[in-house]
């Protein structure tokens, strides 16, 4: 297992739609691996494949960042296939280090997936699991939370970014 390095915003792979996973080989389930042992350095709860590079459909979520392996989800392919209610909440991402802004979620999810064995998972969320996975869901289709904010607190956002990044050049 390694770390892979987490791309930032403005990465144009972020921005991307992913592809779905064809076949659940070796390279995805080391992919996968790679990807639990990321998130849980970084710390975060969760991490989809765009986030380190790789423009697939996996996604790893943990509430417990490593504390309950029962809290550990690697999901290939997820959809979201029903949502109800919703709610208010803070939110951040590994690709957009310190900042956290509230953004509105589904209060309750349920997404439908396969595990790493190629078995179907039908995953019952709610409150901070449901937006977790709406989250990581929303990266596979190029979306980063900041772009579900007003236009202009995004554009904000991405300029502090594109500044921050051209200080680094
Ligand atoms: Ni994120």
């Amino acid at each position: 297992m390694a770390r892979r390095e987490i791309m930032k915003i403005g990465a144009e792979i972020l921005a991307r739609k992913a592809a779905p996973v064809e076949a659940i080989d070796n390279g995805i389930k080391t992919l996968a691996q790679d990807m639990v042992e990321t998130m849980h350095a970084a710390p975060g709860i969760g991490l989809a494949a765009p986030q380190v590079d790789s423009a697939v459909r996996l996604i790893t979520v943990d509430l417990s960042v490593g504390e309950k392996l029962e809290d550990l989800y690697i999901l290939v392919n997820p959809e979201i296939t029903a949502q109800e209610g919703s709610c208010v909440r803070e939110e951040g991402c590994l690709s957009v280090p310190e900042v956290w802004e509230k953004v509105t979620r589904p209060q309750k999810v349920t997404v439908r997936a396969l595990d790493l064995e190629g078995r179907e998972q039908i995953v019952e969320a709610e409150d901070l699991l449901a937006r977790a996975l709406c989250h990581e869901i929303d990266h596979l289709n190029g979306t980063l939370f900041v772009d579900r904010l007003s236009p202009l607190k995004r554009s904000l956002i991405r300029k502090k970014f594109k500044k921050a990044a051209a200080k680094k050049a």
